[in-house]
């Protein structure tokens, strides 16, 4: 590691050595990819979406390949978060790793209680609301994509803990700007965009939809330019800092979300293609920041609204 470059970021308080991060239900609970990557190597760890309750998770196909990116239907398949206080967190403590935990609900109790829950363990630093997750609906609504039920979630959590919130907003809307607003006035400490895109696939022996559920979430390659764009467009109406992640596979994706406006970046789908690549991409952002003489990774951020 150079010394010239500090590729060190505070995060809306969450201090990571480095900007990278590693998406929610991508990287598992951080330790699945230890024999190749040490996740206390990255900036942070969002672990899986948890749920007050256990989830199996949808029936049918899950995940489906398309040309240059990745469908899936998981619906939230996860243990639970006493399963994941009592079971999982212990392990994550003995290292150390900088580990938010993404969280979803039905309802606002729901976030509620699981706010309340985690914000009394140690060792988790930050908490990642999803607010972006086709099957997280109050009313037959999801909530992210409605301004008023965005800011009652971030201020219900608000109002239950004191860690640091990530709001991660869908870019399934009309106007990604209105509801990162109203995250803001929410009182979220950062946003964290984009979730999935919907999409779906056709299966031609079955002539049906691949999917149980029809609908799927599309990430991957195929969204980084959907990601980038949202990442410019929310970073010039809020003053919270931005994760940017959607479609990042390499380092240049990364540093173009930086420019365009995000203070971190995580790495989702690309894990699956390539397991070391968030380490790789920690080494390219290093590499760039030398030969671009730049000491520190901050005066990156947003640098394409100054070159305007
Ligand atoms: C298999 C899979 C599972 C995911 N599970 C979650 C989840 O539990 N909670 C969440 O907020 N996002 C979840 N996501 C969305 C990712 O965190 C990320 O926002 C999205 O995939 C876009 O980034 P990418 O193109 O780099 O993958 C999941 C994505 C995939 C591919």
């Amino acid at each position: 590691m150079n010394n010239c470059v500090d590729l060190r970021v505070n995060f809306a308080g969450i201090n990571m050595k480095n900007p990278v991060a590693v998406a929610s239900g991508t990287f598992g609970f951080g330790t699945e990819y230890q024999p190749v990557v040490d996740p206390s190597d990255l900036g942070a760890v969002v672990v899986k979406g948890l749920t007050l309750e256990p989830r199996d998770g949808n029936t049918g196909t899950r995940l489906y390949e398309t040309p240059s990116g990745l469908l899936n239907s998981i619906g939230l398949m996860n243990p639970g978060v006493d399963y994941f206080i009592d079971n999982i967190l212990e392990t994550l403590k003995q290292r150390d790793i900088n580990v938010i935990v993404n969280i979803s609900g039905n309802k606002l109790e729901e976030y509620a209680r699981l706010a309340e829950k985690l914000s009394k363990c140690e060792n988790i630093k930050g908490l990642e609301i999803n607010v972006s997750c086709p099957n997280v609906k109050k009313g037959g609504l999801a909530f992210g994509v409605d301004p008023e039920l965005t800011f009652d979630v971030v201020n219900t959590v608000k109002d239950n803990t004191d860690l640091p919130i990530i709001t991660k907003l869908t870019p399934n809307v009309t106007d990604i700007k209105t509801i990162a607003r109203a995250c803001e006035q929410g009182g979220t400490s950062a946003l964290s965009l984009i979730n999935t895109l919907k999409g779906m696939a056709i299966s031609l022996d079955s002539k049906k939809p691949v999917f149980d559920n029809e609908v799927a979430g599309l990430s991957g390659p195929a969204i980084k330019p959907i990601a980038l764009r949202c990442v410019f467009e929310v970073s010039q109406v809020v003053n919270v800092p931005i994760m940017g992640l959607g479609g990042i596979s390499n380092v240049n994706d990364a540093i173009e979300m930086i420019i365009a406006g995000a203070s971190a970046i995580a790495v989702g789908t690309a894990n699956f293609m390539n397991p070391t690549v968030s380490k790789e991409i920690i080494e390219g952002l290093e590499k760039y920041c030398i030969d671009e003489g730049i000491t520190d990774i901050e005066e990156l951020v947003g640098l394409s609204h100054r070159n305007n």
